[in-house]
């Protein structure tokens, strides 16, 4: 006990020492230690990085604020008691190891304390006693492992706590009974297997909490307490493979929720589906297998989702997002196993200007598989694409938007990140393609248009020898069969095809007479619409079910379909 008690008086003459030492020095006014800055209008003194141990007690006492930062303090017995005008208090980058009993206590006018990155173990209940006024207090990088009830019982302005990158298991119930102002509590990073239920109840006036990089496993019933005024929750890297269907139920205003890297199977559609006032979901990083019909389930409010880097997505349903009505940007990167979109899947999404699908396995990108009258912004690169001519709209999507590009630098009108106001915005210099074998690791953009143009591929030059074919059978059977037997089969034949068109092609076979050249054109309007050459944006082309030239777009399941069952209807 006496060594004890001799400290604190070896510590208390240090300083006036250093008084000493430094006051032949001093100019008229207050004291600045050696190598601080001080400004006696502003009264604040700056000491980051000046190599102190101690606290200097030299400074003008009217000081208000006060930056120790990356200093080699260890302790904060007695320092402060001769300021007690401080607002802010920076003592984050030392050494403390504990911050005492009532070393605070006259700090009634404190708004601002940083503890970041010190070596601080334990908080008595009598620590922080004193400072009524704090609205901020970080306790970030520190090596906390609990925090009692009385911890910030005096802290009644609390309004932003962070706790960030400690040792925190367990935070016992009643800590923020007194803190009915906070609105940021900051719990990443912590090793914290269950939410902090028991403290949690009496924040209710939270608006952000952050519990990333935890170990937390699942979300129970009830763990999660009703906070009615919470916008942003985060909880990303824990290890949550579930969260019960009520457990967030109380978040009624939520706006945010980060899920990303946790071990999520599937969507967990029925939790989700009471934050109906959501706008950001973000669910990266979690092994999800496939993502089902309407998994967005009520969520009429989001807008941003991100749903990349899940390994092992194989499929995206259809109707995935029907819900999601006002859905503006959607991140679908780094899903390394899908390999096809559906078609239409951002059918009923009338706001999505931006869509990301980089880095998934498509091999084939169809130009109904997005709402390209409406996007800003359409990113394809990293994907092992196919550039034959079923990729010829991207192609000349590139070619205009690399015109367009080219003509903006000449001009210097281009904006930095390349940005042309109204237009779509494709990642056209990283789109490379995987084969076939000339293009192979070929930039599409180099691709030449004879190797991406439909009209010289060989379904023209099948197309053209099935109808060739197909007139020589008519020739031959008209020299064939007699001239009354003739007419009949014709009149026959010409009304069969004729009520066919009507149905499936429209005006596109308008007379529906086995006329060559007329074929030709009528063929080649399907495989490249000419408003898909010229205007994209004019296309009606949103339309899935308008049976027109323009709008039957997934031309190649119609040939196929057509060569085998009535090649004379395409054709002719
Ligand atoms: C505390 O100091 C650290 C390190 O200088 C800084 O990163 C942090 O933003 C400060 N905290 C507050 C609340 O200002
Ligand atoms: C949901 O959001 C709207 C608009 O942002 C807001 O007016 C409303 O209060 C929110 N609902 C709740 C329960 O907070
Ligand atoms: C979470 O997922 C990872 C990756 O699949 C796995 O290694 C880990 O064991 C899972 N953890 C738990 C607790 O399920
Ligand atoms: C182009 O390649 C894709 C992917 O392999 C394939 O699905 C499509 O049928 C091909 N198109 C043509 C016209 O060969
Ligand atoms: C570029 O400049 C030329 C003439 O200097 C002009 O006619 C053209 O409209 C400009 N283009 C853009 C995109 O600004």
């Amino acid at each position: 006990m006496g060594g004890e008690k001799t400290r604190p008086m070896w510590w208390q003459t240090l300083p006036t020492m250093l008084v000493l030492a430094t006051i032949g020095s001093a100019s008229d006014g207050a004291l600045c230690p050696r190598r601080c800055w001080c400004n006696d209008e502003t009264l604040s003194a700056s000491c980051g990085s000046a190599a102190l141990e101690v606290v200097p007690i030299q400074l003008n006492p009217e000081v208000r604020h006060i930056d120790l930062s990356n200093n080699k303090i260890t302790q904060v017995r007695f320092s402060f008691s001769l300021y007690n005008n401080l607002i802010t208090l920076d003592l984050s980058f030392n050494k403390i190891k504990t911050l005492g009993s009532s070393n605070f206590e006259l700090q009634h006018n404190l708004k601002h304390l940083n503890l970041s990155k010190n070596e601080i173990e334990k908080i008595s209940k009598d620590s922080f006693k004193g400072l009524r006024a704090v609205t901020t207090l970080d306790l970030s990088r520190n090596w906390l492992e609990e925090l009692t009830w009385e911890t910030f019982r005096e802290l009644h302005s609390l309004q932003v706590l962070k706790l960030s990158e400690n040792r925190l298991v367990y935070l016992e119930g009643r800590l923020f009974k007194s803190a009915k102002h906070l609105q940021e509590l900051l719990l990443d990073h912590n090793l914290f297997l269950e939410v902090p239920t028991a403290a949690l109840v009496d924040a209710t006036n939270l608006r952000y909490l952050s519990l990333s990089h935890n170990l937390l496993k699942a979300m129970e019933e009830g763990q999660m307490p009703a906070l009615p005024e919470l916008r942003t929750l985060l909880l990303d890297k824990n290890i949550i493979d579930d969260i019960h269907q009520s457990a967030l139920s109380g978040l009624l205003a939520l706006d945010h929720l980060d899920l990303s890297d946790n071990n999520f199977t599937v969507i967990p559609t029925a939790s989700l589906t009471k934050l109906s006032n959501i706008t950001k979901l973000k669910l990266s990083g979690n092994f999800i297998n496939i993502v089902p019909p309407v998994a967005f389930k009520g969520l009429f409010h989001l807008r941003f989702l991100r749903l990349d880097s899940q390994e092992l997505l194989q499929r995206i349903d259809a109707r995935a997002f029907v819900d999601n009505i006002n859905l503006e940007r959607v991140w679908l990167d780094d899903n390394i196993a899908v390999d096809r979109l559906p078609t239409r899947l951002f059918h009923g999404n009338p706001r999505v200007t931006y869509l990301s699908v980089r880095n998934n396995r498509l091999t084939n990108i169809e130009v109904t598989h997005f709402p390209l009258d409406q996007l800003r912004v359409l990113k394809l690169a990293g994907n092992p694409l196919e550039c034959n001519c079923s990729l010829s709209w991207l192609w000349h999507l590139i070619q205009e938007q690399k015109s367009k590009r080219s003509v903006e630098l000449a001009n210097g009108t281009a904006d930095e990140d390349g940005m042309y106001s109204g237009d779509l915005i494709v990642d056209w210099e990283d789109i490379r393609c995987a084969g076939p074998e000339p293009l192979t690791d070929v930039l599409l953009v180099d691709a030449t248009e004879s190797q991406v143009d439909c009209s010289v591929s060989w379904i023209a030059a099948v197309s053209a020898t099935l109808t060739a074919l197909f007139i020589v059978v008519i020739v031959g059977g008209l020299l064939y069969w007699g001239p009354i037997k003739r007419a009949r089969a014709k009149e026959k034949e010409l009304s069969a095809v004729e009520s066919r068109c009507r149905n499936k092609t429209g005006g596109a076979c308008s007379n529906g007479r086995s006329e060559p050249f007329e074929n030709i054109r009528t063929d080649k309007c399907m495989i490249a619409p000419p408003l898909i050459h010229h205007d994209y944006r004019t296309l009606p082309s949103w339309d899935p079910y308008s049976a027109d030239c323009a709008g039957t777009m997934n031309i190649y399941e119609h040939l196929d379909l057509n060569n085998k069952t009535r090649p004379h209807i395409v054709y002719v």
